[in-house]
């Protein structure tokens, strides 16, 4: 029923993008893609250990190349790191070709999901939710820039998927 451009995944971390886009693509037949995965692919290291080892530069370097491999390609849905909409070139790569649905949370659900996890460099501060919600502020403009915005904070997986799936069949005129 998809058969157009990609279907690209942005928000903020512990919105949902990576469970909500595996479950997207199973029912969309189509492939499922994670930036993140790729990056420690290619790395042949965890996020993390680039982050202290090498810094965020150099993370965001290795992101940008695999951002513009698969906006290259066709029939993916791909789920990308929460900082991907820093780069306006990021995000020109990835509209060519797709359609970019943000998922946005709460401040209050981010710190929820994302309790009692260390596997998110930039999260790992004294107080998690002062920098969230500042991060959330500086990065909401770049966020904005999506096709769709669809808030996470109070659906379950199954809805946030049926309402991208409503969309993008509203979308394709089917
Ligand atoms: C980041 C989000 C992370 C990961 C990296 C940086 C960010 O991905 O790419 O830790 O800048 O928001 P998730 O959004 O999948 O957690």
């Amino acid at each position: 029923m998809w058969s157009g451009k990609n279907i690209v995944l942005t928000g903020f971390m512990g919105t949902g993008k990576s469970s909500v886009g595996r479950r997207l693509a199973r029912k969309l037949g189509l492939k499922f893609v994670d930036t993140d995965d790729l990056i420690t692919e290619q790395a042949g290291i965890s996020i993390r250990a680039i982050f202290e080892e090498y810094g965020e530069e150099k993370f965001r370097e290795v992101e940008r190349k695999v951002v513009r491999k698969v906006s290259g390609e066709t029939g993916l849905v791909i789920a990308t790191g929460g900082g991907v909409v820093l780069n306006p070139d990021n995000i020109e790569d990835l509209r060519r070709n797709g359609i970019i649905i943000c998922l946005t949370a709460s401040p209050e659900k981010i710190m929820e999901r994302t309790a009692g996890k260390d596997n998110r460099p930039l999260l790992n501060t004294e107080d998690r939710g002062k920098k969230v919600r500042e991060m959330l502020e500086y990065r909401r403009p770049f966020y904005a820039k999506a096709d769709v915005s669809v808030d996470t904070s109070s659906m379950d997986l199954q809805r946030v998927t049926a309402m991208i799936l409503k969309h993008i069949r509203q979308t394709s005129g089917k």
